[in-house]
């Protein structure tokens, strides 16, 4: 098993040491080669490009990639190819890896940490499915135009073909018949054109899993939805941009943003594993980011690209028995827990993970 681990810039690189302690824990006995290599603002550094030829022909090769973040303060004002923190997109695009799998899940001992009522998420279980290498990311034309008269306009392109939804559509259609077999879709089909070919699509390959129960909601209808009753959905299934927005939302469910793992994959075994937060340059390198996305994330790697769910199990067993004994990084800290920092967290789970049966 040929890993890359790109740790990225900010708390990208503390928290992907954590994933790099535990899986030379758990992977004791499994073949792994770890390589590591640069990109995003330490691209930059090391080759002058965030996305170095070098780092890209090793995620080529790669069976599976362990990301940390990207991206540098002030970075929105570079252009896209020297930017940071469009290295993440570019490999996303290079490598095909459409279907972003985000579950979101609590972690019972965490039901105080959200913002919201413990009977609103106890139990919680769904997965957004975020499209990832289409929409308003990567549509063309975009860029900016001067107006008759010298103002100056932005603009961007929101576009759907239907082979980019069909193939989505099956990935979240397969997903829900090894859940709870609910699919709903999540368009903005009541005022545009690309989310109406999105919703006839949906429909159409949705006939083909009678099994599977597919629902339609409008995306704002659906980030109320999430807040007032996520226990409703299962798989959600939605568009690049709208999939970026509610994951963050939805991450707020469990409390923290520092705990939501995810997949990209490109139909195969291959795929990219990285937390769903950023750089975060406000909080790096003081020890106080939370690593379990990133150790969670190692857990989706071992379940989808190495196909060793009892591994994975193992890493979610071991974060439960953390989670239970009291340690907390501040994000999710209540009175009267432990409160400990990023490396501590880390070694935490590898202590933990030690002490299970095997
Ligand atoms: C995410 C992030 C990225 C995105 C950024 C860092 C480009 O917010 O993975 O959700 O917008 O896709
Ligand atoms: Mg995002």
């Amino acid at each position: 098993m040929k890993i890359l681990v790109l740790p990225g810039d900010g708390i990208g690189k503390e928290v992907t040491a954590q994933s790099v302690k535990v899986l030379n824990t758990i992977g004791k006995h499994l073949a792994v080669e770890l390589t590591e290599a640069p990109i995003g603002g330490a691209g930059v550094e090391a080759a002058g490009d965030p996305l170095p030829t070098a780092t890209l022909e090793l995620a080529r090769k790669a069976d599976a990639i362990l990301f940390g973040a990207a991206g540098v303060p002030g970075d929105e004002n570079l252009p896209y190819d020297q930017r940071p923190g469009a290295s993440l997109l570019r490999l996303r695009k290079d490598l095909g890896l459409f279907a972003n799998f985000r579950p979101v899940f609590l972690f019972p001992e965490l039901i105080g940490a959200s913002t919201l009522k413990p009977e609103v998420i106890e139990g919680l279980d769904l997965i957004i499915l975020r499209e990832l290498t289409g929409d308003l990311y990567f549509g063309e034309p975009r860029g900016f135009r001067t107006l008759p008269g010298g103002e100056q306009q932005g603009f961007n392109t929101m576009v759907y073909s239907e082979s980019e939804v069909e193939r989505i559509a099956h990935v979240a259609f397969r997903a829900a018949r090894e859940r709870r077999k609910k699919v709903c879709s999540v368009d903005k089909a009541n005022v545009l054109e690309v989310m109406q070919l999105w919703r006839k699509v949906m429909t159409h390959v949705g006939a083909e899993y009678p099994d599977v129960e597919l629902t339609h909601m409008f995306v704002d209808a659906a980030g109320m939805m999430l807040m007032r009753a996520p226990r409703q959905f299962d798989v959600m299934v939605t568009g690049n941009v709208f999939g970026d927005i509610l994951s963050d939302c939805a991450a707020m469910l469990t409390g923290s943003i520092g705990m939501l793992p995810s997949a990209s994959l490109a139909g195969d075994r291959k795929g990219l594993y990285e937390p769903v937060h950023g750089s975060a340059p406000d909080i790096a390198g003081k020890n106080i980011a939370n690593p379990l996305a990133s150790i969670l994330s190692l857990a989706m790697m071992l379940r989808y690209s190495f196909n060793r769910a009892d591994l994975a199990d193992k890493i979610h067993r071991a974060v439960s028995t953390v989670m239970s004994e009291g340690y907390r990084t501040p994000d999710i800290f209540q009175p009267g827990m432990k409160k400990i920092g990023t490396a501590e967290m880390g070694d935490a789970v590898v202590e933990a993970l030690n002490r299970l049966p095997s």
